[in-house]
């Protein structure tokens, strides 16, 4: 895999002392960066000091990757994530999953606020993501191809990997923990949708919508990062109850679900070797 900016920036982590190879990657976007506080990090890197890094601009979002262990898995995890809407470019969005790649990860957990279209996966529950819909935004590999890193044309075929899917499910069952389960329908951004595009969106076969997963998606599947997708519901969907989604309640829910989404995590990389 090679790439100067990539090289650049991981060079740069894997400097710093404390450093230890990780094998599994999280992602934690708004209001969920509480819910890494049961990983115990050797290294603690701001994302302004990793070339490159782009930096998140929102609210909520920390801007940090932790590097250390949590359940006894070596884990690296990005705290605050970055968003097309908020102008990056697709080469800068492509950055952080490869560099999680480059450090070593198999496998990416990506966790995000969502809003749910589905009247079966109501707000303060957990959804795991089997599928998405990105039928708006820009293609985060749009651009040359890096043929290095992977294919021009990558398959999108089980984008969420049915095995982790599956841990995870077992993981939330020993916790008691209700677990939906649906397919993400992406939303660019930053305006919420319209109750017209929700009703849209709903027909479309999706039933959670969202504003960062999906492209993160692709970059992880395209340099072969195994992923596994948990939304924490933190809404309806626009014009699906009486009051309209705000970032402040989309916050204010999501750190009310860190603690779900820790316990769920702290079991899951506990037995993440265990025989299927
Ligand atoms: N729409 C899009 N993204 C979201 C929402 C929503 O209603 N809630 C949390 N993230």
């Amino acid at each position: 895999m090679s790439d100067a900016l990539l090289d650049t920036a991981v060079a740069a982590i894997q400097g710093r002392a404390g450093f230890r190879k990780p094998r599994i990657g999280i992602v934690a976007g708004s209001g969920l960066g509480p819910a890494l506080a049961a990983l115990t990090p050797s290294l603690a890197m701001a994302y302004r000091d990793i070339p490159g890094f782009p930096e998140s601009t929102v609210a909520g979002h920390a801007g940090q990757i932790l590097v250390g262990d949590w359940g006894g898995r070596a884990v690296a995890a990005l705290s605050g994530r970055s968003h097309g809407y908020e102008g990056h470019a697709p080469a800068a969005l492509r950055l952080p999953l490869r560099v999680l790649r480059r450090l070593g990860c198999e496998a990416v957990i990506l966790l995000s606020s969502v809003g749910s279209i589905n009247p079966e996966i109501r707000p303060g529950r957990l959804a795991l993501v089997s599928d998405q819909i990105m039928l708006a935004g820009v293609n985060p590999l749009t651009g040359a191809n890096a043929d290095a890193i992977g294919p021009r044309f990558p398959s999108m075929v089980d984008a969420y990997a049915p095995a982790l899917r599956m841990r995870a499910k077992k993981a939330a069952a020993s916790l008691g923990l209700s677990l939906g389960e649906g397919v993400m329908l992406h939303h660019p951004g930053p305006s919420f949708e319209t109750p017209a595009e929700i009703r849209a969106y709903r027909l479309l076969g999706g039933d959670l919508v969202g504003m960062s997963m999906a492209p993160e998606t692709i970059v992880a599947r395209h340099c072969g990062l195994d992923v596994l997708g948990i939304g924490a519901v933190t809404n309806m969907g626009a014009g699906l109850t009486r009051d309209a989604p705000s970032h402040a309640e989309t916050l204010s829910m999501a750190r009310a679900m860190a603690e779900d989404v820790a316990r769920l995590l702290g079991r899951l990389l506990e037995q993440w070797d265990a025989p299927a």
